[in-house]
């Protein structure tokens, strides 16, 4: 873990039940969670206002998806409005389920963004690369182009430069490395692997952004992470939290995860 709070999300995904995720709202309310850190749960949409009444308050709550602007006539979308006015603080974006399952784009992934965080929304921008990008020794590539179609849609000058939407604070931005081979197959990303690219993505903040916000940003990895190998992904210098899917339906196990904080 590096210097900044460190933060831990559990992405439910689609799964759940009302009954399901009582019994996990309950486990996250009576669990001991270190208090140097934050966390945030993504429940699916429909399911949000009753996480929201009954979990405690020191865990956020965060969308798994929002709209490019504001609603309207957009059949089956919801807006960062609505979500505000649910009680959501954060939004998840550029999942790799949505860029390769659903074909999100990566204009589309910047849109969404910039438009969640000029209207206060914290965004966890997620990127990452495919097996067989790895393979092909492109993962920074495929990283880098993902973080500059991000940051050309909040303003910054990256090449070729898009229309500028809103020039944010990044205070409110948590970059998710989520290598998609590691995502849900049980084949997490080693402490060295992850943190050679959480090196990377900092490096590249600092040349397209400034070296304030690469020392501050925190970049989380998410892939396969469980109770067992948390600690020893925590204890690298780069890997500022989490975000985790699977083991987050584990109230227990998901507060073992926000507890391997070093
Ligand atoms: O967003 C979290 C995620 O994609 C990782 O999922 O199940 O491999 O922890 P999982």
């Amino acid at each position: 873990a590096g210097s900044g709070k460190f933060f831990v999300g559990g992405n439910w995904k689609c799964n759940g039940t009302k009954d399901s995720i009582s019994k996990l709202v309950s486990d996250l309310n009576s669990a001991t969670l270190e208090s140097d850190v934050d966390v945030v749960v993504a429940p699916p949409f429909v399911y949000i206002d009753q996480v929201n009444n009954s979990l405690s308050a020191r865990i956020e709550i965060a969308a798994q998806n929002s709209w490019t602007g504001k609603g309207g006539a957009f059949t089956g979308e919801i807006s960062v409005e609505q979500l505000k006015d649910i009680g959501c603080k954060w939004v998840i974006l550029g999942h790799s389920e949505r860029r390769h399952v659903i074909g999100e784009d990566d204009q589309f992934i910047g849109k969404k963004a910039a438009y969640a965080l000029s209207e206060g929304l914290g965004v966890i921008a997620c990127i990452g690369e495919l097996l067989e990008e790895r393979e092909a020794g492109k993962t920074f590539d495929v990283c880098f182009k993902q973080m500059n179609a991000y940051a050309g849609k909040f303003g910054h000058t990256v090449s070729p430069s898009p229309p500028v939407d809103a020039v944010p604070s990044w205070d409110k931005i948590v970059i998710a490395y989520e290598p998609v081979w590691a995502i849900g197959t049980g084949k997490v990303a080693t402490p060295e692997q992850a943190q050679e690219v959480h090196v990377a993505l900092r490096d590249w903040l600092s040349k397209n952004v400034s070296a304030e916000v690469a020392s501050k940003t925190r970049i989380i990895y998410g892939g396969s992470v469980n109770g067992g190998n948390c600690a020893e992904l925590a204890k690298q210098e780069d890997i500022d939290g989490f975000l985790v899917g699977g083991a987050s339906l584990k109230g227990p196990e998901f507060a073992t995860i926000i507890n391997s904080v070093t």
